[in-house]
């Protein structure tokens, strides 16, 4: 009789010792039921990653440099007085294409203009009328075609790391995540549903609200989401200082947005630039306007089923100039509002997941005594909450600390509080 055997008091003393089963039944304890395999893939993906880093040798050090012992000089001198350096100019004109005798109109700035042939290296069909491309110095043949020219600082406005922020950092705003998300992804993953229908998905999105409601912080989750290239310019990086440089800079952006397989431009504080046409009188604002029909035209450019998706945000859309907002350019209009109950304490909830919180705090008390506070608002409050904690040389952040921080910011600064204000306008 075994099970009795085992609550003999003896048998309790010197317990039987474990057989291979029960080792085994322990040994499971605490995992999950996918465990394993996660192992399995972990171990494999690190396997993938140190082979990758085999394949791809020896890496460029921080400055851009090869190490030194990898240096050599006097053949990189050699290669330099063999090969001369090019000189960039525009194929205006192709005589006699998709012929054996054809010719290529170049332009060489400030020189003159030649009637050239090709290099060895070029093939007929990679030079294009109005390209731009690189000659030698003697004959003046083509050599290589070049990229079009984009301007570094619309370049460096493609936000290459992706943000570390997700749908999930941000808390509420559920409709306008939807909506977003179908302007957005939708054509760009099915094209064909648009296609099929018959309709053109709209090119593109105008956030508004009041400050500190979450429009930047869902771009950013936008971006990080899609695989596609993101762009992100501030209205005000369009003003420039000389005459047309604004509009040269938006259609430089655009061009470089159709040079991509898929692309998000995403315009942040766009009443910088998009402001109602007016007259002062002066002429001083001219520039500006420019700058937007610019925007205007490049909007009305591509094709909707393309895969340029344009994003604006704005506190103030009843600045903007009508034109701006028409159906067709900017067909979705998203307004961002005043978070209710539910999505402050969710927001509550995000801001304080890396924080070292009691543990039981009523978050959605703490929502409850912040009506008509925004998102921003309500991340300050948990930073003031950290705040008395480190003044009362605190390690966790309790329950009292955030009642008075929320009496501190929700109540102290009401007087700094814009949001009625913007409230009106929206
Ligand atoms: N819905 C939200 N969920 C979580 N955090 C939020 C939310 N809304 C705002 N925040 C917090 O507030 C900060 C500011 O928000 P954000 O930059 O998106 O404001 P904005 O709407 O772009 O304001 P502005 O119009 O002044 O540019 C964010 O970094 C985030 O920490
Ligand atoms: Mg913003």
């Amino acid at each position: 009789m075994a099970p009795e055997a085992d609550h003999d008091p003896e048998n309790e003393k010197n317990p039987p010792p474990l057989d291979e089963d029960d080792i085994a039944l322990l040994k499971t304890y605490g995992l999950g039921p996918y465990s394993e395999s996660i192992k399995k893939v972990d171990k494999e993906i690190k396997g993938l990653a140190k082979k990758v880093n085999d394949l791809c040798g020896i890496k460029e050090s921080d400055t851009g440099l090869a190490v030194p012992s990898q240096w050599d000089l006097t053949a990189d001198k050699q290669m330099m007085q063999e090969e001369q350096p090019l000189q960039v100019a525009r194929c205006t004109k192709i005589i006699n294409p998709n012929t054996d005798d054809a010719k290529y109109v170049i332009n060489v700035k400030q020189i003159a203009k030649f009637v050239v042939g090709l290099g060895d290296k070029v093939s007929p069909t990679d030079i294009e009328e109005g390209m731009r491309v690189g000659v030698d110095r003697t004959k003046y043949q083509i050599q290589i075609p070049l990229p079009p020219k984009i301007d570094p600082s619309v370049t460096m406005m493609t936000v290459e790391e992706k943000p570390d922020v997700t749908y999930n950092d941000v808390g509420g705003c559920k409709d306008q995540i939807e909506k977003m998300r179908e302007v957005v992804e939708l054509p760009m993953l099915h094209p064909e549903k648009f296609v099929k229908l018959g309709i053109d998905p709209p090119k593109g999105v105008l956030c508004y609200g009041p400050p500190g409601t979450g429009k930047t912080l869902l771009a950013r989750a936008v971006a990080n989401r899609t695989d596609a290239c993101f762009i992100r310019v501030i209205g005000s990086e369009l003003v420039q200082k000389y005459v047309g440089e604004g509009a040269r800079m938006v259609r430089e952006l655009f061009q470089m947005a159709r040079s991509k397989k898929a692309c998000i431009v995403f315009f942040d504080e766009v009443d910088a630039i998009g402001g109602a046409r007016f007259d002062d009188g002066v002429g001083g604002d001219n520039e500006v306007q420019r700058t937007m029909l610019e925007i205007v035209n490049q909007l009305d450019g591509f094709d909707a089923r393309g895969n340029i998706k344009v994003l604006m945000a704005t506190n103030r859309p009843d600045t903007l100039d009508p034109a701006l907002l028409r159906p067709g350019r900017l067909d979705r209009k998203v307004e961002f509002g005043l978070p209710d109950l539910e999505s402050r304490t969710q927001i509550f909830k995000i801001h304080t997941r890396t924080m070292n919180c009691e543990r039981d705090i009523r978050f959605e008390l703490l929502a409850r005594l912040c009506p008509n506070s925004t998102g921003a608002d309500i991340r300050s409050v948990c930073t003031e909450a950290g705040m008395y904690a480190i003044r009362a040389r605190r390690k966790t952040v309790t329950e009292k600390d955030f009642l008075d921080a929320v009496n501190k910011v929700i109540k102290g600064y009401q007087k700094f509080s814009a949001t009625p204000k913007y409230m009106v306008y929206n």
